[in-house]
């Protein structure tokens, strides 16, 4: 059976909760059963680690916290995607391991070769990925209108996110079968719009 396990990437602001939440309601409305969960986190030992993670008090080595998002990716995979996915449910997850790659290799100079090694161990891989980008302008007004605390990501800088951001633009070109970027500036109604379009093309 094709299964449809769909992930949201983008930086800080990008809009990506706003419109996993609002792709699960159009697709609700067409009978389509879609579970929302997002990264890190999803079950309980996957959120434990989330924690770890973002809190701030532990400063890890580049290896030790690729690793970190990878166990909890198997998590996440092993006890939420993959039941999922088998009960005929859509996935969407807000990140997955392009976050990795766009946080830990691009924007923390992570070794790409332990990433691609990590890589291999995960199943399934997302059949289509939706790259939110908006200006830094606008992403810096959503994060500020929010108001919630800055994780240990948030505090990293500014030439951190610009490199984020050119990691997910260069995981998007490397990858045009699987991959969309979706303009995010604007209303999220319009974006919404946009996306179900993607999607259903694809899958509907
Ligand atoms: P958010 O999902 O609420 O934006 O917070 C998750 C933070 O964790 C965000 O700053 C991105 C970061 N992150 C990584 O650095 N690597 C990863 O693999 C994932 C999934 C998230």
């Amino acid at each position: 059976m094709s299964t449809r396990f769909i992930t949201f990437e983008g930086g800080e602001g990008a809009g990506k909760s706003t419109q996993l939440r609002l792709l699960a309601e159009r697709l609700e409305l067409r009978g389509v059963r879609a579970i929302a969960t997002r990264e890190p986190g999803g079950p309980p030992a996957a959120e434990f680690l989330r924690g770890v993670l973002l809190d701030g008090t532990q400063d890890f080595a580049p290896l030790t916290e690729m690793m970190l998002h990878f166990a909890a990716r198997a998590e996440h995979v092993t006890r939420t995607i993959q039941p999922a996915l088998a009960a005929g449910a859509w996935v969407l997850s807000d990140r997955f391991f392009d976050s990795t790659e766009a946080y830990q290799v691009y924007g923390q100079g992570g070794d790409p070769a332990s990433y691609a090694a990590l890589k291999t161990l995960i199943s399934p891989h997302p059949d289509l990925t939706l790259m939110l980008v908006v200006s830094p302008e606008v992403a810096a007004a959503r994060e500020a209108a929010r108001g919630r605390a800055a994780d240990r990501y948030d505090r990293m800088g500014e030439d951190f996110r610009r490199r984020v951001t050119e990691g997910f633009l260069a995981i998007a070109a490397a990858n045009p079968a699987r991959c969309v970027v979706v303009n995010g500036d604007g209303g999220a109604e319009d974006v919404a719009a946009r996306i179900f379009d993607v999607v259903a093309a694809r899958f509907l």
